[in-house]
């Protein structure tokens, strides 16, 4: 570890204390530390040739045409990019499916895009980090 001093108005020094009381982090060095993290993954991954892990969630009603193959399908053509799929059924129509994922940034989405661009997926949500 290095240490340096950080100098900042009042007002922003009070603010940021309360934001780290409401987060339960403790002390202005830890709080310090884990806002530079989360602001360099986000500026990481915004970088299409980042090496990131992602999940990519969604819901689908498998009843619909052939919605199931060709996410399976979808699946096979992307297995150097997934790690693993979690299948949940949720109710009578419809299944619940996390896709880890592990590539470059720009797969990433254009893998969650592709799902996202079948009739009948509803929901889908992706999120990306990087180990910083
Ligand atoms: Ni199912």
């Amino acid at each position: 570890m290095i240490r340096f001093s950080v100098s900042m108005e009042k007002d922003l020094a009070e603010k940021f204390d309360r934001y780290l009381e409401k987060k339960g982090t403790n002390g202005r060095s830890a709080g310090i530390r884990l806002l530079i993290r989360e602001k360099l993954i986000e500026e990481g991954i915004r970088n299409p040739q980042t090496e990131v892990y992602g999940i990519i969630s969604y819901i689908y009603d498998y009843t619909k045409s052939d919605l199931e193959n060709r996410l399976t399908e979808l699946q096979h053509k992307n297995k150097g990019l997934i790690i693993i799929t979690s299948h949940i059924h949720l109710d009578e129509h419809n299944c619940l499916e996390m896709v880890t994922v592990k590539g470059q940034s720009i797969s990433v989405q254009r893998l969650a895009e592709e799902i996202e661009s079948n009739k009948g997926i509803k929901s889908v949500k992706k999120l990306m980090t990087e180990v910083v």
